[in-house]
């Protein structure tokens, strides 16, 4: 199958992460520009090419552990009742970089707060899918297969990976072929992919052609090796890949987006704003800023969103003194959960899911 290396649809500012395979993501001033991320700004996450996909003789196969295996045309999905959601898409490699800079992670993108976006999904119902397949009472794992066969990893296998049955057949787990009223752009999975609200980006697979249904999580390398989190002492040289946790839900998280890293500001009242996410059904509920190390927080005013699939925004007003000033910000959730304070406590040889607080440091003159 041919591939390409290059996205064609992206605006300029995008800051390119990797060339080969194309990665890239949204710098935090477009991320905060719209609750809906325009798909020209969307951060990409690509382990390999972009496989050129012919939709006429695209197929997508279900199979496993089913009644009824079926291999669908698009065609054949687009008959399934449509559906539109808003989910936001979140690597979970998102904020490694901060990570990096705590101790070396290397081989790995450096992604600062981008590579993460929310879209307005257009699609079939995953559950709808599986229901004419007719789900074996075994099953307990929905797992994808992407089309694209030279990934990094070098094992020839495409990238893959997957949910529990209970996720794939829930509201917010889709099989998309429309991103933001278009057809998905190539870099974004086209002709169809999977959409699983308030889950990593990794199980969100592109160019989907297979879809089986078995009694374990798959073993494709990015859900048995890479996209799985170790404790802070495991290493390279250490590590044992059958332990580890699977990535699943995006932990609790949220990021100043305005003012940006490095600014310098002119005294007076400063708008912060940012974004704030939590993958499981508790939902964000609060942002507090702290301009002090954690000492005092004043709380943000939570702006939009109120899905546990989409991302909410927020916004305050802080009057910073003068000099150099770290703004931290951090979110609860219901119930009362919130962030780790320092990224020493989520540091992780891979360098995934590093939800602890976080700040920008400005100057105020
Ligand atoms: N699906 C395939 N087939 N190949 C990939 O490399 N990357 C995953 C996921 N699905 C990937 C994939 C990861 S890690 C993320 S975060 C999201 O796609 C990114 O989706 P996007 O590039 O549309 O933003």
């Amino acid at each position: 199958m041919p591939h390409s290396t290059r996205a064609t649809h992206k605006r300029p500012e995008i800051k390119t992460r990797k060339r080969h395979p194309y990665n890239a993501e949204t710098p935090p001033d477009l991320l905060r520009k719209s609750f809906i991320t325009p798909t020209d700004s969307f951060y990409v996450r690509n382990h390999g090419d972009v496989p050129e996909v012919d939709p006429q003789r695209y197929r997508l196969r279900v199979s496993g552990l089913v009644e009824n295996p079926l291999e669908l045309s698009l065609e054949e999905i687009k008959g399934f009742p449509k559906t539109e959601s808003t989910s936001t898409l979140y690597c979970a490699g998102n904020r490694r970089r901060e990570l990096m800079e705590t101790s070396p992670i290397p081989g790995k993108v450096a992604w600062d707060v981008g590579a993460a976006g929310n879209a307005r999904w257009g699609g079939v119902l995953l559950r709808d899918v599986l229901r004419e397949a007719g789900l074996k009472g075994e099953v307990r794992h929905a797992a994808f297969t992407g089309l694209d066969g030279d990934v990094e990893s070098g094992t020839g296998e495409p990238f893959g990976g997957s949910v529990p049955i209970e996720r794939a057949t829930a509201d917010g787990a889709l099989l998309a072929y429309e991103m933001n009223g278009e057809p998905l752009a190539p870099e974004h999975g086209f002709p169809l992919r999977a959409v699983v609200g308030g889950y990593v980006g990794a199980r969100s697979v592109k160019w989907l052609s297979g879809i089986t249904l078995q009694p374990e999580p798959s073993d494709n390398h990015y859900q048995a090796v890479e996209y799985k989190i170790f404790p802070p002492h495991v290493t390279a040289e250490n590590v044992d890949y059958s332990q580890g946790e699977m990535l699943g839900e995006i932990p609790l998280n949220c990021v100043v987006c305005a003012p940006e890293n490095g600014e310098t500001l002119a005294r007076g009242p400063v708008a912060v704003r940012g974004y704030a996410i939590s993958g499981d059904d508790r939902g964000v509920e609060r942002v507090e800023v702290s301009t002090d190390a954690g000492r005092s927080w004043t709380e943000a005013i939570l702006t939009e969103g109120d899905g546990p699939a989409a991302w909410r925004f927020w916004e305050t007003t802080l009057e910073p003194g003068p000099g150099s000033c770290e703004i931290l910000a951090r979110a609860t959730a219901a119930g009362g959960a919130t962030q780790p304070r320092r990224v020493e406590e989520v540091w992780n040889f891979q360098g995934y899911a590093n939800n602890a607080w976080h700040g920008v440091t400005v100057r105020v003159e």
